[in-house]
């Protein structure tokens, strides 16, 4: 049986602990938090657990032998480096930290140590992303030639990060899970409409050494509630539309062929709309999976799906889209 501590029980804690506690081969011993009314919350719908508002108590605990980190992401880097250097297991939530010098750090330290650093891109344990992910090994897209993702709603505002640092991560980790090519230079822009200066609207775009093409839209001042990504291939294209509540992925037979390319003037495009097609998703929750698969990969010293090198890959697009944005859009080099 693993024992698993956790510190930060907000929102997504909450989601977090339910999941552990379901999840066969280990227990979630301790929940620390600072907030009290949040702590007897926790005990009230698992009264085994124990509480504690002190870090302390999870690091120095040799029953515990692995943490889940989900407090606001300026903490994620002090209290994973404080789990590892006590010998334990760490899950952080996404994204894995505020910097590429930490999130390094961490996977070096882990490393190290050999302990298991995963992070909580959640999206990838998706039944959707799973499916698109297996379309996209199998060849059916063809060549994969843009990615493009609108993740947009009204809030919710968070007050240590920008909207690209809490929901790019997202779409970004689905991007890097589904194409090997690395991108090789950033552009982002944004503005906020808040005393904070934290952007809350905001475009970035991954450039590549091919033709490949990567555009995100994220905002927190949407009317409406939009979370789709487009995937298109030189052969198929796909819709993802997380909102949709079952047809979630549809494949489209769509495409085009440059005729005469070679005569610019003359070009002729001759375009195909076929069939539609949606696949059968796997209906199961993404987090009860991703919890298996941190377990699973302490029980069997084997690597998470989403490994600290992924996770650190995932915060160096960050890091570039927030120096792009300090720098009014200018193109960083990765
Ligand atoms: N994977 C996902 O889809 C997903 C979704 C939402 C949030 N998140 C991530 O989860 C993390 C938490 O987000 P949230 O929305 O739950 O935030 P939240 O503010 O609701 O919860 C954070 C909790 O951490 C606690 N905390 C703060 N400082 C602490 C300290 N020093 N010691 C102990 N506890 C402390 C706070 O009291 C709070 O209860 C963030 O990293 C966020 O990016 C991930």
């Amino acid at each position: 049986m693993i024992n698993v501590g956790m510190v930060g029980y907000g929102y997504w804690g909450n989601n977090l602990l339910r999941n552990f506690m379901n999840t066969p081969g280990c227990t979630l011993k301790t929940v620390c938090d600072l907030r009290l009314e949040r702590l007897k919350i926790a005990q009230k719908q698992f009264p085994s657990i124990e509480i504690t508002d002190k870090i302390e108590d999870l690091i120095n605990d040799a029953k515990i032998d692995a943490v889940i980190v989900a407090t606001p992401v300026f903490l994620h880097f002090k209290f994973a480096k404080m789990a590892l250097l006590a010998g334990k297991h760490v899950l952080v939530e996404k994204p894995l930290t505020a910097s590429v010098d930490e999130a390094t750090e961490l996977v070096n330290l882990a490393k190290d140590k050999n302990l298991i650093l995963a992070v909580d891109h959640t999206f990838l344990f998706t039944g959707s992303v799973q499916k698109i992910k297996s379309m996209v090994d199998e060849g059916s897209f063809g060549k994969l030639q843009y990615f493009d993702s609108t993740r947009i709603n009204l809030g919710l505002f968070q007050p240590d990060i920008n909207v690209i640092w809490d929901l790019a991560p997202h779409d970004i980790s689905i991007l890097n899970y589904l194409i090997d090519e690395k991108p090789v230079s950033v552009s982002c822009t944004g503005q906020s409409h808040t005393s904070n200066k934290l952007e809350n609207i905001a475009y970035l775009t991954l450039q590549y050494q091919s033709d490949f093409i990567a555009h995100f839209s994220c905002s927190w001042v949407s009317p409406v509630k939009i979370r789709r990504i487009l995937i298109g291939g030189d052969q198929k294209m796909c819709l993802y539309d997380d909102v949709e509540p079952t047809e979630k992925v549809k494949i489209y037979d769509t495409g085009f062929d440059v005729k005469n390319e070679e005569e610019k003037h003359k070009m002729l495009i001759d375009y195909r709309a076929g069939d539609i097609y949606i696949p059968k998703i796997a209906q199961k929750e993404a987090l009860s999976e991703m919890a298996k698969d941190f377990i699973n990969a302490i029980d069997k010293n084997q690597r998470p799906l989403v490994d600290g090198e992924s996770g650190l890959e995932v915060v160096k697009i960050l890091d570039a889209a927030q120096k792009s944005i300090n720098n009014k859009g200018q193109e960083i080099k990765l």
